[in-house]
């Protein structure tokens, strides 16, 4: 089957679907996105997607290229063309194409593209063995709460983390505090058993899985600080776990090599993910 995307306006052949050389997002990475996961056809926390969609737009003062009905239109269409029933959609904003000039261009028009594809179901046994993670420097800038395009540090880090044989990086601060992974939100549950993740602000993305396992510890009345924590708080730690749209919830059992806890998930790690897919089923 071929693919479709949705560029600035068009349903295109995924092959040709192509953007400007001088689109900003390409020369300046001047532009947001947005990953959103499609179970049995339906699109999760699709409001959330939308209100972070917004913030990262108004935070780089480009205007939103259609409204949220519109985008809501759009992106079941791309999915519905795609035949995507467990997936994701992918929707990037940039401030368009105009020619070279760091300063905003006054003229140019926001581009949207929409991308839909199935995802390759994640191998059960990643979530029944857990993963390993690697910890580096966080080399980015100090507004990671925009979900901007701009992600040489993340694929920097992560492809660290696949040469060092792990699944992701645990980007540290200049305090020693782990913000987040290249890619996904890190949580720890310490030795007395409360839920530890850094509070949202401008050092992690506020992530939307992040948000919903947020509200399932609370809902389940599991003690939680959102607080940062150290790197040798982490491998103290007795579970550890990341979150993200692609991944859901996978336990962490090593960080640079030495085994979280018992070095297997733990009950609590599992018990959330199980609750998580349970909220995603529930939608979809
Ligand atoms: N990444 N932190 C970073 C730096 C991220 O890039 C992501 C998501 C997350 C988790 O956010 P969410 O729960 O909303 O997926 C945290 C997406 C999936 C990506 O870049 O592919």
């Amino acid at each position: 089957m071929s693919r479709v995307a949705y560029v600035d306006g068009r349903y295109v052949p995924h092959s040709l679907a192509v953007v400007h050389i001088e689109d900003r997002g390409y020369q300046f990475a001047d532009g947001v996105y947005e990953v959103l996961a499609v179970v049995n056809g339906h699109i999760i926390d699709e409001e959330p997607h939308l209100v972070r969609l917004a913030r990262s737009l108004s935070q780089l003062r480009i205007v939103q290229p259609v409204s949220d009905a519109a985008l809501k239109i759009v992106m079941r269409e791309t999915i519905r063309r795609n035949r995507v029933d467990d997936g994701i959609v992918y929707l990037q904003v940039t401030r368009g194409v105009a020619p070279r000039d760091h300063a905003f261009p006054r003229l140019a028009k926001p581009v949207l593209v929409v991308t839909a594809r199935r995802k390759r179901a994640i191998d059960p046994r990643i979530a029944d063995d857990g993963v390993a993670v690697i910890t580096i420097p966080d080399i980015r800038w100090r507004r990671c709460d925009i979900k901007s395009v701009a992600l040489l540090p993340n694929v920097l880090g992560k492809q660290l983390a696949k040469e060092a044989g792990a699944y992701e990086a645990w980007q540290v601060d200049q305090e020693d505090c782990v913000t987040e992974g290249t890619s996904t939100n890190a949580w720890i549950v310490t030795a007395e058993g409360t839920v530890v993740t850094r509070q949202a602000g401008n050092a992690i993305l506020n992530g939307i899985v992040r948000l919903a396992v947020l509200d399932i510890v609370r809902r389940e009345n599991y003690s939680l600080v959102e607080r940062p924590f150290t790197v040798r708080e982490a491998k103290a730690a007795s579970e550890a776990f990341l979150t993200s749209t692609t991944l859901d919830l996978l336990p962490v059992v090593r960080i640079d090599g030495e085994p979280v806890g018992s070095g297997m998930p733990g009950p609590l790690s599992r018990k959330l993910r199980d609750c998580y897919l349970v909220h995603t089923a529930a939608a979809g």
